[in-house]
């Protein structure tokens, strides 16, 4: 990303050459004004979302999510967790020892789920979800208790309880037949009746932004906003009910899962978006939706860089006009070579590995050309998020009618917490973007499973405090 090291790295690039480069690459710089502008047009989306009268139509689509209250401190008690829709699903056995303010993983267990289930059909999915979560309880030796379970599931739902939540579309790599527009909860039971060999107790529906700030909300109670920046993109903070038009009910805040990723599928991100955006949505499994996810996430960052590479080598700007079978391959860029290319002391080596791999004929300056390509595009990304997070930040602070906020962020994702300075930048850019705003980043630990196993235990502990 831009700074001392970048300069560095231009120093070996010919500056006719440099000048042709930025031709491509100018697209992807976003100005600290085009970035209010951007967050600015949020600001508005997110109220549309709100409306009762204009969510229907709203591309952010700010998705109640029956979370009111973030932890107390006081929840406690065993926890099962499912985690779809990262890079893995996951299962967890978490424990929530009130006197320690702990949330202890006992154990977990990484499930593969394989390309043709991810696009088969949804009977498919669900069983072999309770299949995995069946050999788990197996191992953990589990299978007589009933305990109660926290499913993060990060796709965009419409939940009308805590234990009902209808899928309003796939995301990011998943596209089971027979799931949208169904409630997934009950898919899940079925699925786990269907085998008859375990039961599970009540279930609470969260999406891994919600879960990954309640993790966080239990280390520090000022924690009211989350954010994921993985293979998708999201975030979600705690909004004033008033403002929720579409829930019964003025007192208290409500967690709202903004579902930011799918900001510009009505065309108003068109202005910022190069020709690159549009062949990566184009030749995405959903094209026109979540096009500001698709600008941002480590699902489509490495085929952004790909395109690019490709257009310079036919430029002849690099590999002295070569491809490769490889580079000219869908996905073949991973999203991770950026940050390994990036990556301060061993980019250089890291960088003439990879594109050896991928069967190019490099020179230093190729080198030094792929390094800038992959520090535009990340950066721009990580500036993207800023502009994003500044919005809802200022919201917050608008909305209880400070002059300052001071909050926190629990963040999760490979992409903030793998690649070497995108936190640096990110959060560069919100101070300059959101100055009233005095933002502590909490990277989460676990924070998607744990996260749910919270969001059962607040549940839980607010359900016997009613009956008080
Ligand atoms: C996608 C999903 C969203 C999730 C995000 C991060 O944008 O639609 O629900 O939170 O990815 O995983």
């Amino acid at each position: 990303m831009s700074g001392d090291t970048s300069l560095l790295h231009l120093d070996g690039i010919p500056p006719d050459m440099l000048t042709k480069v930025e031709t491509y690459l100018e697209p992807f710089r976003l100005s600290l004004d085009k970035l209010q502008e951007v967050s600015a047009r949020l600001e508005k989306e997110l109220i549309r979302g709100l409306g009762k009268h204009t969510h229907h139509r709203a591309s952010v689509k700010m998705l109640p999510t029956f979370v009111r209250a973030t932890p107390d401190g006081t929840e406690k008690g065993d926890f099962l967790a499912l985690d779809l829709g990262g890079t893995n699903f996951r299962v967890l056995h978490v424990r929530v020892v009130e006197e320690e303010q702990k949330m202890l993983k006992v154990d977990s267990e990484i499930c593969a789920i394989p390309q043709e289930i991810m696009q088969g059909t949804g009977e498919q999915l669900f069983n072999h979800i309770a299949t995995c979560l069946s050999e788990f309880l197996d191992s953990q030796n589990l299978k007589g208790q009933t305990l109660p379970l926290g499913f993060t599931f990060s796709f965009p739902c419409e939940q009308k309880e805590i234990d009902k939540s209808i899928l309003i579309r796939w995301t990011k790599g998943f596209k089971c037949s027979g799931v949208e527009g169904k409630d997934v909860v009950k898919l899940l039971k079925e699925a786990i009746q269907r085998r008859g060999d375990y039961e599970i107790g009540s279930v609470a529906m969260v999406n891994d932004t919600v879960g990954t700030m309640m993790s966080c909300g239990y280390r520090d109670q000022s924690c009211e906003i989350g954010m994921i920046i993985g293979t998708g993109t999201n975030a979600c903070y705690m909004e004033e009910m008033k403002n929720v038009k579409r829930v019964e009910g003025e007192d208290g805040q409500m967690c709202i899962n903004t579902e930011w990723g799918g900001f510009g599928d009505d065309g108003s991100l068109k202005d910022i978006l190069t020709g690159f955006d549009s062949v990566v949505d184009e030749k995405s499994i959903n094209p026109g939706v979540h096009i500001f996810e698709k600008m941002i996430s480590g699902m489509y960052l490495g085929e952004i860089v790909r395109l690019v590479l490709v257009r310079l080598t036919e430029d002849k700007l690099l590999f002295n006009g070569q491809t490769s079978e490889a580079l000219l391959t869908q996905g073949k860029f991973e999203t991770r070579f950026i940050s390994e290319i990036e990556h301060q002391d061993s980019g250089l080596e890291n960088t003439q590995r990879i594109l050896t791999s991928l069967g190019l004929d490099w020179n230093e300056v190729d080198a030094r050309v792929v390094l800038l390509v992959c520090d535009t595009i990340s950066s721009r990304s990580a500036r993207l998020c800023a502009a994003a997070l500044a919005t809802i930040a200022n919201r917050i602070r608008v909305n209880r009618g400070l002059d300052h906020l001071k909050t926190t962020v629990g963040v999760d994702g490979t992409v903030y917490k793998k690649h070497p300075n995108f936190s640096e930048e990110l959060q560069a850019a919100v101070r300059l973007l959101a100055p009233e705003c005095d933002i502590t980043f909490l990277v989460s630990e676990d924070g998607s499973g744990k996260g749910a196993a919270m969001v059962t235990a607040v549940a839980q502990r607010l359900a016997l405090q009613s009956r008080l």
